[in-house]
């Protein structure tokens, strides 16, 4: 794995680094970049943005945060993007940076952190779900509407998993420090390895996943399951979400 160091983006040079990421890993066009001013805003009112630099200062991922309330007036963190440099993907920096945004709620006694991501993707899932202890209880349908000019959104509706991470959990560190949740799961629904090959072959077939997806969540979530669980395939086949009666927060 490369050498990098994470750290608190503060600077214009580090906000303008992380728009360029932007563009580079969604592809997306001007309408649909976080410009400046909103990372900086973000950090003035109690967000907060990290970056991965590697050995020559240069950025090659970042994990951006807002300071935002339930509607008890809680408060939480709002991840709204996590990215990596293409090159560098599965190399570990995505869960370093999670971690590390973990490290920075527990330190101000923020308990809870959200953020969504489309459910088709498999790896989001397993990084979100399997390796760092997210649950989810809420189905979005085309959260984003069908304006969203990235690549990576292009051709489905914007479905999204609301992630909830509730950072001090006895799930949470219980799944950190390597123990496996020893209850059965109740249901399982199984998600394509690689939902961008199956985009480029075929949109039908992309369509027909995210709706198989979408009634299978909504199915388990309105009887009162919830997603605490995601089985990747070793072999390189489809994962599966799995979950769970009794909700361990
Ligand atoms: C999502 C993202 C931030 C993750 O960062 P990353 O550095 O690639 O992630 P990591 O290497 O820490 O972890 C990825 C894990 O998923 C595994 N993985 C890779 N492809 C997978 C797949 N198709 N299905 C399941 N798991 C997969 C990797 O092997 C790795 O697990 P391991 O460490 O146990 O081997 C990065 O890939 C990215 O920028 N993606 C595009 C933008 C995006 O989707 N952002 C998040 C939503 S806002």
């Amino acid at each position: 794995m490369p050498e990098f160091t994470i750290r608190e983006c503060t600077t214009l040079e580090d906000y303008a680094a992380c728009i360029d990421l932007q563009r580079v890993v969604w592809q997306f066009d001007n309408l649909d970049i976080t410009p400046l001013r909103s990372f900086v805003s973000a950090r003035r009112n109690g967000g907060f943005t990290l970056g991965a630099f590697d050995k020559t200062g240069k950025l090659s991922g970042f994990a951006h945060a807002l300071a935002a309330f339930d509607e008890k007036l809680m408060p939480y963190y709002y991840s709204n993007m996590l990215a990596v440099e293409p090159a560098l993907q599965n190399a570990g920096i995505g869960i370093k940076l999670k971690l590390a945004q973990r490290e920075h709620a527990l330190k101000r006694g923020v308990s809870l952190m959200t953020w969504t991501f489309d459910p088709l993707q498999s790896r989001n899932a397993y990084l979100n779900i399997g390796k760092l202890a997210g649950v989810v209880r809420k189905y979005f349908v085309n959260y984003y509407g069908n304006q969203s000019t990235s690549a990576l959104h292009r051709g489905l509706d914007t479905d999204r998993l609301f992630v909830e991470w509730w950072v001090n959990s006895v799930h949470v560190i219980d799944i950190l420090s390597g123990k496996s949740r020893s209850e059965r799961a109740e249901a399982a629904l199984e998600v394509p390895r690689n939902i961008e090959v199956i985009k480029k072959r075929d949109i039908e077939e992309a369509r027909h996943w995210q709706l198989k997806l979408r009634a299978g969540f909504q199915a388990c979530l309105g009887e009162g399951l919830y997603c605490a669980g995601f089985e990747a395939d070793p072999g390189g086949g489809n994962g599966r979400y799995l979950f769970f009666k009794n909700q361990i927060l």
